[in-house]
């Protein structure tokens, strides 16, 4: 069910993310890459301000990326177990892709940050939806990475924040579909003034 791509509805109705920790090859190709970052860029987005933008980790940078990890995480534990010390090598080295996204915020009279926050979680959805169009799994993953401020100097600058490590490839198993709401939990019929619930 959760590889119906059948139509463009189908494929909406049924992506799901992978954990990245059981992501194998195939990942996209560099043109499937670009591809699925292009897609991330066409969301919406008052103003054209674009609040994000997307770096690609090549596997050849993924030493330098669990270095980089290291390095931040000893920052917050001088004496990491042997267990941390994988976790760090296991989130610099997971899947066959990886895209570091930035929320990119720029200054503006006109448009709150809010909206551009909005816009920055919009486009990384879409990157998921066209990477799941394209036959692949997609893993958001925030965690003490995302808020380093080591990692995130490594990558931007203030006051841009890392939005997510975003993992991408084929999933080892299958993935099972995961509790959602019940639309009545979150849709409703507004009836007036005074409905706020
Ligand atoms: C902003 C954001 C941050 C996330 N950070 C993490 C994380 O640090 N670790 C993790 O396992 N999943 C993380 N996730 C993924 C969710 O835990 C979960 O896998 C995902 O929402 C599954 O939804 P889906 O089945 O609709 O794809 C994050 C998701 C979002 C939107």
């Amino acid at each position: 069910m959760l590889n119906d791509r059948t139509t463009p509805l189908s494929l909406l109705e049924t992506r799901r993310s992978g954990r990245p920790r059981d992501m194998v090859a195939p990942g996209p190709s560099a043109d499937e890459l670009q591809r699925i970052l292009a897609v991330a860029a066409r969301t919406p987005d008052h103003g054209k301000l674009h609040p994000w933008r997307f770096v690609h980790v090549p596997r050849d940078r993924r030493p330098a990326f669990a270095e980089l990890l290291h390095r931040a995480f000893r920052e917050r534990d001088a004496a990491p177990s042997r267990g941390d010390l994988e976790a760090v090598d296991r989130l610099a080295y997971q899947a066959p892709e990886l895209v570091i996204a930035l929320f990119s915020p720029k200054p503006s009279q006109k448009i709150p940050l809010w909206e551009q926050q909005l816009s920055c979680g919009a486009a990384i959805m879409n990157l998921e939806h066209a990477a799941h169009a394209l036959g692949y799994t997609a893993g958001w993953i925030t965690g003490w990475a995302a808020y380093s401020p080591i990692v995130r100097d490594a990558f931007g600058r203030e006051p841009e924040q890392v939005a997510g490590l975003i993992y991408l490839g084929t999933p080892a198993m299958a993935l099972e579909e995961r509790v959602r709401p019940d639309p009545s939990q979150v849709v409703s019929a507004w009836a007036g003034p005074g409905d706020a619930h």
